[in-house]
């Protein structure tokens, strides 16, 4: 404004007669409309949420519907389908789901790479692979106890591990080991099935000839596409047409094309051996993706050789208040898990966020690799219990967690 106020002019029409029998009319005609109004009821929901629903449900309820041995890989194919037979969330191939359990009067959540092709889901299927863990007792409990007909309670799709391409190359070259084949046989059902469009070469590092999981399946795909190609590694045993020893960088130098992103999937064993794998290869990071779902006490031995203790975790949860034990070699997840508390969780690896819980008291250990939380998380003493293993007595606050037959 140049100093002075404009000047504002503003015309007041007289209040008629006509605006007064408007106004006086106005519950008449009101009543009219309603009279003359359809007799059904008011539309309150609508195709947008609806459809957000289908894609994205925070549960699923399913049933095993078939289960699948995998002789001499001491591990199962569970068949997992929608209990009202709907079609299951569509994912992104080499995303995972978090399978929910009672197991006695523990309440407890497994992260399972999806094996089968998105396809599936329109017939309401998905399909997880569970291996032997030994000391792990709900891959033990899936492999001994569960029965078709039994029901579960699945998480949507969750995890960033698929193929973007804005992001990643139009080459993947992935590093599997044992049950980590699983998110990689998924994304070569879904490049057979015309879904994803990249060229995947899976090098696939099994003990023995016998125990590779999912041979028949991955030889048929590389028979009906040429996009998806195997090379399997044994490290126990040679044999004709198969690679032996360790999946090196001389091994992905032979079989990668110039142009490429490096996935890797399989056990605690496997990350450690690529680390300097990688650093050989001077891969850039953004090149180089990692699927870790589930931490376990051997990582915090890679950060911490502190001997084993154990220490009091008091967890608050709302109006409760549960008192326990947790071992410095295990998870403050699993000590709550033990303890039957109803703790959330998804990925289990410190990535989703679903168990942050706040710190009232006490210290513990992160291991750094697995330190995904905010900064300002960081500075106000919050936690992702999955991957947090106490060194000192804890008081936790903690959300709740849904119950498996919610
Ligand atoms: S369960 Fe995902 S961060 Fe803890």
């Amino acid at each position: 404004m140049s100093g002075k106020l404009a000047k504002l002019k503003v015309k007041i029409r007289n209040f008629s007669l006509k605006d007064m029998l408007d106004f006086k009319n106005l519950p008449l005609r009101r009543d009219k409309a309603i009279a003359a109004a359809e007799d059904k009821d008011i539309n309150t929901s609508f195709p947008i949420n609806s459809n957000a629903a289908r894609l994205h449900p925070s549960v699923q309820k399913m049933v095993v519907s078939r289960i699948i041995e995998r002789d001499g890989c001491s591990a199962r194919t569970l068949v997992l389908k929608k209990e009202d037979n709907s079609p299951a969330a569509w994912f992104r191939a080499g995303q995972y789901v978090s399978v929910k359990m009672k197991i006695g009067s523990s309440y407890v959540t497994r992260p399972y790479s999806i094996s089968s092709s998105p396809k599936l889901t329109k017939d309401g299927r998905i399909f997880i692979t569970v291996k032997e863990n030994p000391g792990g007792f709900v891959a033990d409990f899936i492999l001994t106890e569960l029965k078709e007909g039994d029901s579960v309670l699945v998480s949507g799709p969750e995890g960033n591990f698929y193929h973007d391409r804005l992001r990643d190359s139009r080459n993947v070259v992935a590093v599997a080991g044992g049950s980590g084949i699983t998110p990689f046989l998924s994304m070569a059902y879904a490049i057979r099935d015309g879904i994803e469009d990249f060229n995947l070469t899976i090098l696939f590092g099994s003990r023995t000839e016998k125990s590779i999981l999912f041979r028949n399946e991955l030889d048929s795909i590389t028979e009906e596409t040429d996009k998806v190609r195997v090379v399997h590694v044994l490290s126990d045993e040679e044999a004709p047409l198969f690679e032996h020893g360790f999946i090196t960088a001389d091994l992905i130098r032979k079989y990668a094309p110039s142009d490429y992103s490096l996935f890797i999937c399989g056990p605690e064993g496997l990350y450690r051996h690529m680390e300097d794998v990688v650093k050989e290869l001077g891969l850039p990071k953004r090149l180089v993706r990692r699927e870790i779902i589930g931490v376990s006490g051997r990582m915090v031995s890679s950060v911490s050789d502190t001997p084993e203790e154990s220490y009091r975790l008091s967890v608050i949860q709302g109006p409760y208040r549960y008192e326990t034990t947790a071992s410095s070699k295990e998870t403050l997840l699993v000590a709550m898990e033990r303890a039957g508390i109803l703790a959330p969780a998804k990925c289990r690896s410190g990535e989703c966020g679903w168990c942050r819980s706040k710190i009232l008291s006490g210290t513990v250990c992160i291991p750094p690799q697995n330190d995904f939380r905010r900064n300002m998380d960081k500075q106000t003493e919050h936690i992702h219990p999955c991957v947090s293993f106490p060194t000192s007595d804890i008081v936790l606050e903690v959300p709740r967690g849904d119950t498996p037959d919610a």
